[in-house]
């Protein structure tokens, strides 16, 4: 079975002060046990990715959806200075993390061999990993994004065999934060062909295959309404609670 997920990245932005603000009153609870059950329901699909500091403090105020980490460190534990493990991430609450953005391929160097071996991890920790992968502009405008791709996910995947949940996050370089984004039929097709191949290259029971880059509420249900779409990854409208909430209510309409 694949996992929809439609998870707010806020990066390295929102300071704690601000994190009561973004959260919308449809998404607490009135402290009824119906309408617990209810919420546990609706927010299942949500994910929300903060900076690690403010996963206590989110998770007291919004206690539906998931928790998931920006990234975790490709080692296990030791001197290894500004990095959190995997069990450290747990231990804050959170169930899934990103792994391999391409703002930490760009700024701190990472490669698919290190986003291979946090693939690793998650999979042994019981982690959820959002996997990115995406070309940059001048591939895209060379045609190579689909060798691109490929690339990626061979180094990232090759001999995964699981039967856990694998979310692979489609973000093309030149869309995020740009206002920018391919046509959906274009992500629809990516997505069909990154499934494809990473059946070839491994073991994988259930993968889903969301889309990330300038995703908000004028065009994100257009991407929802695709079938191999299976939710987003969302970083400036996600910033806004009411944005992403709508954001996400527009997911549910279409799955
Ligand atoms: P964006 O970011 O929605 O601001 O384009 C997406 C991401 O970086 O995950």
């Amino acid at each position: 079975m694949s996992h929809p997920l439609v998870i707010a990245n806020w990066k390295m932005n929102i300071p704690s002060g601000g994190i009561s603000g973004w959260i919308q009153s449809e998404m607490v609870s009135k402290n009824e046990e119906e309408d617990f059950d209810n919420k546990s329901s609706h927010f299942k699909f949500m994910g929300i990715a903060p900076p690690i500091s403010h996963l206590t403090e989110l998770k007291n105020l919004f206690k539906f959806g998931l928790l998931g980490a920006q990234d975790i460190s490709r080692f296990n534990d030791g001197a290894k200075t500004g990095d959190i493990s995997a069990d450290m991430v747990i231990d804050k609450g959170c169930t899934f993390s990103i792994l391999g953005h391409s703002e930490r391929r760009e700024f701190y160097n990472e490669t698919n061999s290190h986003v291979s071996e946090k693939l690793r991890i998650c999979l042994e920790k019981n982690i959820v990993p959002v996997v990115c992968i995406g070309e940059s502009l001048e591939d895209y405008n060379a045609g190579k994004t689909l060798e691109v791709l490929d690339m990626q996910l061979k180094e990232i995947f090759a001999s995964i065999s699981t039967k856990k949940t694998v979310v692979i996050a489609y973000e093309p370089v030149w869309a995020i934060g740009s206002g920018k984004t391919p046509t959906v039929d274009e992500v629809n097709n990516i997505h069909q062909h990154i499934k494809d191949i990473v059946q070839s290259i491994a073991e994988i029971e259930a993968i889903s295959v969301i889309y990330g880059g300038s995703v908000n509420c004028e065009n994100a249900k257009s991407f929802f309404q695709q079938t191999n779409i299976d939710g987003a990854l969302i970083g400036g409208a996600s910033l806004n609670g009411k944005d992403f909430l709508d954001i996400y209510n527009d997911f549910l309409e279409t799955f």
